[in-house]
């Protein structure tokens, strides 16, 4: 994988990412999507979106306010809950999240063990095997069992809000402030992630509000109104993006974790009773949802709260390897019923659901999926990003993105300016452009604009010569295999649509 500072910076010189209001040197962990990235970022909310509300008949969408009713968040648990351990330095005066600091331990310990298995995978070449190697290789076990150990800690002391014990974790680990290098600890205090603001004109009058910190609650309060309205019967799923602010205390890792950023969350209704098994059947759903991108099985796992939030009684993770080791990409939560109780008590309003086949009144429990689409277009992105070395010796920068999600999925490049190619290639623009998205390149040598649209991700590139005036063919350029084929421009159409529609990408997660 490309390292990380590379990312970044291509990121920035393709229009991609910038950071926020760069002109004043930028805004920590807010970021704007530029021309390319924007275009990245719809279509990958798009493949979510179609798979969750198109495919299920039983799913629907709704775009619910950013500003809620303050009492929302105290019902949510928010107010009360939505904290993190924090710690500071007293040398670099540099605060950090407690747990993050153990996490981070354990990933320098999970590159031990990726380098033992590199050196072992050179030493004993074809008849290397991995899965043995890592579970009878004596320092790898070792490894292995010091991070169980430690993350098993950390996720008890949590689970019992014992921070004192987080603190001597810390401590024990003798881990040193990434700044100062001291191992000089404040106590470990909780610190709440939400944004407040005021609605009204008048100080005196104010309102307080938050900006909200995840999206679910929209689709809470809103649960009955979908469920009457649109004559929904258990179960069934609301779906929603959008945006969520978190003040977050370590803000780094680019847009892995930023303060605000962009959510892609479903919210699954069933009843009591039943949450184990949606559970079950939406993790593996969610997964093969990734793994029909292409980004390789191997680069995905599931991690299993010890520490579940308030709201939940199960809760796993789907960690995906980002180029700084495997981090939560999506959150998968049995939340019961806490939110829809909680919202009843406190709003005085039923939200209870009426089951003809059990013949009961209930509060439905809920299985939610919860997506950061950031974080996704930072998996994509990172995992697309290679420089290769060609046959020839040069090298290329490509974006290896799966095509369905490439911002353009065609350039059409006439090989010279003139003898009417300019002509042919603009008209085939005129007729792709209603079904994908396309771009016209006639600057410069034609290997230079391959290469740019491999570092732009372009999955296609039409190449318009002499001989397609003479002979209706023209020659489309794979952009991972680099191969030329020659195509008459009618079976272009055909061609193109096997290729880049969403029914050959998405069904293989039916
Ligand atoms: N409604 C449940 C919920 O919000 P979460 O695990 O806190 O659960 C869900 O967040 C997903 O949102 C995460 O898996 C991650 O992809 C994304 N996410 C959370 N905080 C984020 C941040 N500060 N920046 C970018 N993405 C974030």
């Amino acid at each position: 994988m490309t390292d990380f500072k590379k990312i970044i910076s291509h990121a920035k010189e393709y229009g991609f990412v910038f950071p926020s209001s760069e002109i004043y040197d930028g805004l920590s962990a807010v970021y704007d999507y530029a021309q390319n990235g924007v275009a990245l970022k719809k279509n990958i909310r798009d493949y979510w979106w179609k798979s969750m509300v198109q495919l299920h008949h039983n799913i629907v969408g709704i775009d619910a306010s950013i500003f809620m009713h303050p009492t929302t968040w105290k019902a949510s648990g928010h107010v009360d809950a939505f904290n993190d351990p924090m710690i500071d330095n007293k040398d670099s005066k540099k605060r950090y999240r407690a747990d993050v600091l153990v996490e981070d331990y354990c990933a320098k310990i999970e590159n031990k063990i990726d380098k033992e298995i590199a050196k072992a995978a050179k030493r004993f070449g074809d008849d290397f095997n991995q899965e043995e190697f890592t579970k009878t290789n004596p320092r790898v076990v070792g490894y292995q069992e010091k991070i169980n150990q430690t993350l098993k800690r950390l996720g008890q002391s949590l689970e019992k809000e014992d921070l004192a014990d987080v603190k001597n974790l810390i401590e024990e680990l003798e881990i040193a402030c990434p700044e100062s290098g001291s191992r000089n600890w404040t106590e470990v205090k909780q610190f709440n992630l939400m944004f407040g603001t005021k609605l009204g004109a008048s100080v005196d009058s104010a309102m307080d509000l938050y900006l909200r910190p995840e999206t679910a609650q929209g689709i809470f309060v809103n649960f009955l109104n979908v469920q009457k309205t649109g004559r929904m019967k258990i179960p069934f799923g609301i779906a929603q993006t959008g945006k969520a602010f978190r003040n977050e205390i370590v803000a780094r890792q680019f847009i892995f974790r930023m303060r605000e950023f962009e959510q892609m969350e479903m919210q699954f209704f069933i009843p009591p009773g039943t949450q184990k098994e949606w559970y079950e059947q939406w993790k593996e759903t969610r997964l093969k949802w990734h793994l029909s991108l292409g980004m390789g099985e191997e680069n995905y796992r599931f991690h299993d709260h010890e520490k579940l939030a308030h709201y939940a009684d199960a809760a796993a993770d789907i960690e995906f390897k980002f180029p700084f080791g495997y981090k939560e990409l999506e959150g998968i939560h049995s939340r019961t019923d806490f939110d829809l109780s909680s919202h009843e008590e406190f709003s005085g309003k039923k939200l209870q659901y009426f089951d003809h086949e059990r013949n009961e009144n209930y509060v439905p429990y809920v299985v939610e999926t919860s997506v950061g689409l950031d974080r996704m277009f930072l998996a994509v992105f990172s995992w697309a990003l290679r420089e290769e070395t060609l046959e020839d010796g040069s090298s290329r920068t490509v974006l290896k993105l799966p095509a369905i999600l490439a911002p353009t999925k065609i350039a059409i490049l006439p090989l010279v300016k003139k003898d009417g190619l300019p002509e042919v290639g603009k008209k085939l623009m005129e007729d792709l452009k209603w079904d994908y998205e396309v771009s016209y390149d006639e600057k410069d040598a034609v290997g230079r604009r391959y290469r740019r649209q491999d570092a732009l991700g372009t999955p296609y590139c039409i190449t318009i010569d002499h001989q397609t005036i003479e002979d209706q063919t023209v020659t489309i350029r794979d952009r991972n295999t680099m191969k030329q084929e020659r195509m008459l421009i009618k079976e272009l159409g055909g061609f193109l649509h096997e290729k880049l529609n969403f029914k050959n990408w998405l069904k293989k997660i039916q």
